[in-house]
């Protein structure tokens, strides 16, 4: 009987490490992080700024994968059915709260289906133009769109998306219907302004500011009530007298649900010090971007932030009537 008991709690203990191993383990192969827009955009742009910089922390490689489409509500179903082992995660912003408004029926829930590893980022947005645009200042902005109505086309990334909401807001506080044209994604919105192929954009200012320094597009104003500091020169739209517009976007990390807390702790800790890698913050900044504190780079605060976007953009949206299907 002795022997018995000791082959089976052997078995039993053989099972416990066998199913910690992984998790002790990890990451013992290259991770995948799955960006739901376009490569090319603010997303694109901040999802490998961490990509890079975690891998150093974590000591494997991690690839970006670009998953785009439907608000990026195509790449964020895929980490929802991944495997829960820490190897598949989610970089993605005010998206992931307003999805839920939007769509009758997503495959996935944002809060149910995923763990939050931590926040990365916030920044403001700015509005912009096709250099040819027939207007030399935000008054001429205002008054062109105001007059020209549903003749100027805005580009987005998707109902719901960043770009979406800041020209939802713009077109509510303007009172006015602009010809909306989405995109998977703002990198390819941009290369279509910088072409005149289409009129106004609002996006991330690590989207927008280095196409106005360089000359490519022309900036109208930064959408909110404080200018950008690093374009002193261009006024906020509060300065048009254009009130109750003000949006700030936040990215956060997300695991599929399930994963091992070990493994979760893990990446929180490699977010945490990536969050407060001084070159991380420096490349951020140069683009109008910044890196959370470490204290926000946590669950926790991810949780918090994702409800309360739930809360107040999603319920914009419904009361604007925005549906996406
Ligand atoms: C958006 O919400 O507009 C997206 O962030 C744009 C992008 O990253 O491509």
């Amino acid at each position: 009987m002795r022997i018995f008991s000791c082959h089976r709690w052997g078995a039993w203990l053989l099972a416990a490490l066998a199913f910690q191993a992984p998790a002790q383990d990890f990451p013992n192969r290259s991770i995948t992080m799955v960006m739901p827009y376009a490569a090319g955009g603010p997303g694109d742009t901040i999802t490998r700024v961490f990509a890079g910089a975690m891998q150093k922390h974590l000591g494997q490689q991690i690839v970006v994968d670009n998953t785009a489409g439907a608000s990026g509500s195509i790449g964020t179903a895929k980490v929802a059915r991944s495997k829960p082992d820490g190897y598949t995660l989610l970089m993605i912003h005010v998206s992931h709260a307003t999805n839920t408004a939007m769509y009758k029926s997503l495959p996935y829930h944002p809060v149910d289906d995923f763990e939050p590893i931590g926040r990365a980022t916030s920044g403001p947005m700015l509005i912009a133009t096709r250099n040819d645009f027939p207007v030399k200042n935000l008054q001429e902005f205002v008054d062109h769109v105001k007059a020209n109505g549903p003749k100027v086309s805005l580009a987005h990334a998707g109902v719901g998306s960043a770009s979406h909401l800041c020209g939802l807001m713009m077109m509510n506080a303007l009172n006015v219907k602009l010809n909306e044209i989405p995109y998977k994604g703002t990198g390819p919105a941009l290369t279509d302004l910088m072409g005149g192929q289409v009129d106004v954009l609002c996006d991330q200012t690590s989207g927008t500011v280095p196409s106005v320094k360089t000359g490519k597009i022309k900036a109208v104003a930064s959408a909110g009530k404080t200018r950008l500091s690093q374009l002193p020169d261009v006024p906020a739209m509060s300065e048009a007298g254009v009130e109750g517009f003000e949006i700030n976007i936040s990215f956060g990390l997300y695991a599929p649900k399930g994963t091992p807390k070990p493994v979760m702790d893990k990446l929180t800790a490699a977010l945490q010090k990536s969050v407060s890698d001084p070159e991380v913050r420096q490349r951020l900044e140069a683009m109008g971007i910044s890196a959370v504190s470490a204290d926000l780079a946590r669950p926790e605060a991810l949780r918090a932030h994702l409800k309360n976007e739930i809360d107040t953009l999603g319920g914009l949206l419904i009361k604007a009537g925005v549906k996406a299907n």
